[in-house]
């Protein structure tokens, strides 16, 4: 069985100075393609889903696969719930045992979101789960259906932020954004080393669709610990289908899901390969 924590994989990632990529997943296509990268390349991963996509994939019938997708893996693989909304999905993902959630209270004033998140991590530490806050504001829209303008994470409050609420990992803005990149961001690494040089907690990064192997490499060089990948799965899953379907006459399903599954696995092994290389 190997379904780990995720506190255990930031772990990992620390004593080898790489990051640990946590791959968004809407169906089971995805996460046959996200674990065999991770078994194949014999990396750790995380499969998460945002609460936003349950809308397409219930957690319902997602959890359980996930989780056990996770069990039957070959490499340590932690099952995350990416930008909850609400404590009652919270309450619902720990139930189904995910060993890792997020509460998404970035868009609150700074007291409400150590409130809410106080009362997350409260949750959380009944089943010894893991727990990841964001401060700042990611740009794009994967928390709701608005689209946010970035606002920098600030170091000294994420410093307060991190004292009171004791969580486990931290996502920071540096000028990142959820979705694909109209040109190519420029991150903030003089905010991001300063946010490194004040915390021990393991930072986080979002949006990771579109960012190069080489911005890749310096956040993780500044304290990057885990790297969110959606788009760029749910990119590669959509445009293999379309591929696929438009290159015959009648497409047939037994062909499109592995192909489907092999474009996720490409994209995921290649993410890997840049997370978990030595910097
Ligand atoms: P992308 O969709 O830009 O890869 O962002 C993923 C993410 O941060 C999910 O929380």
């Amino acid at each position: 069985m190997s379904l780990v924590k995720m506190s255990s994989l930031l772990e990992y990632a620390e004593s080898r100075k790489c990051a640990v990529g946590a791959f968004s997943v809407g169906n089971m296509e995805m996460v046959i393609g996200a674990v065999k990268a991770a078994e194949e390349t014999e990396t750790p991963i995380i499969l998460q889903i945002a609460e936003k996509r349950m809308k397409q994939s219930p957690l319902e019938l997602m959890a359980p696969m996930m989780v056990s997708a996770a069990e039957n893996a070959s490499v340590p693989i932690a099952v995350h719930l990416d930008h909850g909304l609400t404590m009652e999905c919270i309450e619902k993902a720990l139930g189904y045992g995910f060993t890792s959630v997020m509460l998404d209270g970035s868009l609150l004033p700074f007291e409400e979101n150590i409130e809410l998140t106080k009362k997350v991590k409260r949750a959380a530490d009944k089943y010894g789960a893991t727990v990841e806050a964001e401060l700042g504001v990611v740009g794009g829209n994967e928390g709701d259906s608005a689209k946010h303008e970035i606002l920098c994470t600030d170091p000294d409050k994420a410093l307060e932020f991190c004292e009171r609420t004791d969580i486990d990992c931290l996502a920071v803005a540096i000028g990142n954004a959820h979705g694909n990149y109209p040109v190519l961001p420029e991150l903030r690494f003089d905010v991001l080393e300063e946010i490194y040089n004040k915390l021990e907690t393991p930072l986080v990064l979002h949006g990771g669709t579109g960012i190069t192997a080489e911005m890749f490499k310096k956040a993780i060089s500044l304290g990057i610990r885990k790297i969110n990948i959606a788009t760029a799965s749910f990119d590669a899953a959509a445009n293999a289908a379309k591929e696929y379907s438009s290159s015959v006459d009648k497409p047939d399903y037994f062909t499109l899901s592995p192909k489907m599954a092999e474009a996720v696995y490409e994209n995921v092994k290649r993410h890997i390969n840049i997370f978990s290389s030595k910097h």
